[in-house]
């Protein structure tokens, strides 16, 4: 089985790390990956993964390098390829593709689209309304005292959200969206949501058309700085599984978020296949859904991927077959944890080309995978390439033995301006008494 994952981060690291273990890959691409995943080996017979040097976007040239090596599964990693209807794309040459087609992908691409979703069929999600003209928008966030989050329609580079406590801030992403268009034509409408209070929880699950296989929860640390302060990030690092919701939550959400987003796929005729990510809030009155992504998150899946048994091939293969009833997922027992090495100044301007030391002494620690999100090779020396540089995971019996081999991994590692937060998977301790109360 030939394998192409689209994509360049830590997360596309984590994809071609688990497909290149599974004994039926013969040979795997990467377009455009990046200096790590350079370095993967197939398990089956230790033929190295390449990298094609083209841009996750550039889908006329993905084509042409698919109808060269014919792979016989493609994995899309991020969300603006299946925006782009790379999924529809592929099928329509005749290639399989795994991901959401893009009218499935409009869960991520249009917020808009998603709050009106989750409005027709019952969807549990923060009190909204959609605008395109600031002034309705504006009465809307003064009738919430400003304490809302101003979102967006569409991709924004992940910067398409402003989290406001006051009015002053509301109106001010207001008129950067609607008037000053700070992100052009992504920001032309807005979908503004009363401010949830609660746990933040990551959400994944399989969906196959029919079928969803919800896996554990895990959380996200999105500010840049520890103690959730800082500006907004892609993520800071991960854990799963969270201590956050017991059988009796599972099921409420299953019950009261999946099968009706199923059920009114169904009924729109969206086919999804490819893993759904709803962003959840546990609030006091319960989970709240504050919106989908429609890939993998990163770096959740670094976290997933380091506990998942099955066979990722198998179960993409199922996804795409509609068979994901036959399947059932498999997690090892233990924690995992990344904690993301970002550059100085991410997500600011950062400068590349850092050299990166103590990689292979990291690497060498059982139950530690280092993946990388953002370097690049300069002649013999492994450098920095991007905001977020590497993400360091480890697996272990509990949270604070995975966290403590993390981070001991992490202190190996030297980059000049290397910056990361030391607080991650911390959150168990001080947020373990807010519970939601599941029933
Ligand atoms: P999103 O991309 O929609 O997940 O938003 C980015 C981040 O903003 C989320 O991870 C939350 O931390 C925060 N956020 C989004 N919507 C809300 C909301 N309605 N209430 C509180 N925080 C929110
Ligand atoms: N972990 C955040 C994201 O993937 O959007």
């Amino acid at each position: 089985m030939k394998i192409l994952v689209i994509g360049s981060g830590g997360r596309e690291h984590a994809l071609v790390w688990k497909a290149a273990q599974s004994p039926r890959a013969t040979a795997v691409w990467c377009a455009p990956g990046n200096a790590g995943i350079a370095l993967e080996r197939l398990a089956r017979d230790g033929r190295p993964v390449e990298c094609a040097p083209i841009g996750a976007e550039d889908l006329p040239r993905l084509l042409e390098f698919a109808r060269q090596r014919h792979p016989d599964l493609t994995l899309v990693g991020p969300d603006n390829p299946l925006a782009m209807g790379i999924v529809d794309l592929f099928q329509s040459a005749g290639l399989r593709a795994w991901g959401p087609n893009r009218k499935a992908a409009r869960f991520e691409s249009s917020k808009v689209f998603a709050q009106q979703f989750m409005e027709r069929h019952r969807i549990p999600t923060a009190r909204a309304a959609a605008f395109s003209e600031p002034g309705p928008a504006r009465a809307f966030a003064e009738s919430l005292e400003g304490r809302c989050a101003v979102k967006a329609d569409g991709l924004a580079l992940g910067k398409g959200v402003r989290v406001c406590s006051s009015m002053a801030e509301a109106a001010e992403a207001i008129d950067d969206f609607l008037i000053r268009r700070v992100h052009g034509a992504a920001g032309g409408s807005v979908v503004i949501q009363e401010y949830l209070e609660g746990i933040e929880v990551s959400l994944h699950a399989m969906v196959d058309g029919r079928t969803a296989l919800l896996f554990p929860t895990s959380q996200d640390h999105k500010q840049a700085l520890d103690g959730d302060q800082g500006p907004n990030t892609g993520g800071m690092g991960a854990y799963c599984p969270t201590p956050f919701l017991d059988e009796a939550g599972i099921d409420r959400i299953q019950r009261e978020i999946i099968r009706p987003w199923l059920d009114g796929c169904r009924s729109e005729g969206i086919d999804y296949r490819g893993i759904l990510y709803p962003g959840l809030m546990l609030t006091r009155q319960g989970p709240k859904v504050l919106e989908f992504n429609a890939r993998f998150g990163d770096p959740e899946t670094q976290v997933y991927l380091a506990r998942l048994d099955n066979d990722l091939i198998d179960l993409c293969e199922a996804c795409l077959e509609g068979a994901l009833d036959r399947q059932g997922l498999r997690w090892r027992p233990e924690t995992a944890i990344c904690v993301v090495m970002a550059s100085a100044g991410y997500p600011g301007s950062y400068v590349k080309g850092r050299p990166i030391r103590g990689l292979t002494d990291a690497a060498s620690w059982p139950n530690v995978k280092v993946f990388h999100a953002g370097t690049a090779r300069a002649g013999d020396e492994m450098v920095t390439a991007g905001g977020r540089v590497l993400g360091v995971t480890a697996w272990a019996a509990g949270l604070e033995a995975a966290r403590e081999i993390a981070y001991q991994a992490v202190e190996r590692i030297r980059f000049d301006g290397a910056h990361y937060r030391r607080d991650i998977g911390a959150r168990p301790r001080t947020q373990g008494q807010e519970r939601m109360d599941p029933t």
